[in-house]
């Protein structure tokens, strides 16, 4: 039987050191692609997916977080006093009712596979359940996680989002090692994380959207060490392939922007601010003009 997936995790308790200085005092998820910060992304995401209850799994420092999602009375009676009805709607997309969201921590950044495991007392033990990683944005017509819970009514068991990355990439990602083929999805038998090119078995990067079912949070807690001395989940994954043989990728359609590193950040930045029918003329021709400045500079 499939469990449906009604909550999602969002792990946000790594240091961020590809940002510092800013990340010394603001929380990654906070910096901004346009006017909305990363997590707004991922939470817009999970909606649309049918997510009703959010978990994050935060640290010190990451106060900021909490706020943004708390009511906000004195920007609302600003606005509503000045009948701009665009702004409170923009603000009521960033309220949580209460109860809605809950927090955990984690006190050690262990991993990505201990945060997830941080959050194990907050889902049902029959509950399959969603993990996000704010820092990787996608732009989709259909959200990727809506098109994950559409492919998993038909697979069932623990689904990741997957793309083909360069082989010199391969080793900076989570690879699957595929059983078989179905197009738009594969089934693994395998899984491992940040390869060396050589030992690689494919050129299929896990990126950071997941549906796992609630037995993985039994290997997580074995708290065996991985790849980087870290906890990982791509390894609780791969135990699952042993253990129920139910582990599949989803190729996605979309483009992930890895708004963990600085390159990526800024190509978000541009594909989302040529996307905003508000901006985009205007932020056109100033990167037509920045290019041919370039290019007669050569
Ligand atoms: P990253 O590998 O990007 O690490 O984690 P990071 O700490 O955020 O950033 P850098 O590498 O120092 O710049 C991927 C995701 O997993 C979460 C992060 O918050 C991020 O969403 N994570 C990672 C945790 O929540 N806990 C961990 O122990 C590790």
């Amino acid at each position: 039987m499939k469990r449906k997936v009604t909550k999602a995790i969002f792990p946000v308790a790594g240091l961020g050191t590809r940002f510092l200085p800013a990340t010394k005092s603001i929380p990654k998820e906070i910096m901004t692609l346009v006017d909305r910060p990363l997590i707004q992304y991922a939470i817009d995401e999970a909606r649309a997916a049918g997510i009703e209850e959010f978990i994050f799994v935060t640290s010190r420092g990451k106060s900021a977080l909490e706020d943004y999602f708390d009511a906000a009375p004195v920007i609302h009676a600003e606005l509503e006093a000045k009948g701009k009805k665009d702004l409170l709607e923009i603000l009521a997309k960033t309220t949580m009712d209460s109860g809605q969201i809950a927090y955990v921590r984690q006190q050690k950044a262990m991993g990505l596979g201990h945060a997830v495991w941080c959050a194990r007392r907050l889902l049902q033990d029959d509950e399959a359940f969603a993990v996000l990683l704010p820092d990787d944005v996608i732009a989709a017509e259909k959200p990727c996680l809506q098109q994950m819970v559409e492919a998993y009514e038909e697979t069932g068991g623990n689904i990741v989002a997957t793309m083909e990355v360069p082989m010199d990439k391969v080793s900076s990602y989570g690879v699957l090692d595929v059983a078989e083929d179905m197009g738009s999805f594969v089934k693994a038998k395998g899984m491992v994380e940040k390869p060396k090119k050589e030992d690689a078995p494919s050129n299929l990067a896990v990126i950071g959207r997941y549906i796992l079912q609630p037995e993985i949070m039994d290997t997580l807690n074995q708290k065996k060490i991985g790849a980087g001395g870290e906890i990982q989940l791509t390894d609780a994954i791969a135990q699952e392939i042993v253990n129920s043989d139910n582990v599949y990728g989803l190729r996605f359609r979309g483009q992930r922007f890895d708004c963990g590193s600085k390159s990526g950040f800024l190509q978000a930045t541009v594909a989302f601010g040529l996307a905003r029918p508000d901006l985009a003329a205007e932020f056109s021709d100033f990167l037509n003009d920045v290019v041919a400045m370039r290019q007669a500079a050569e």
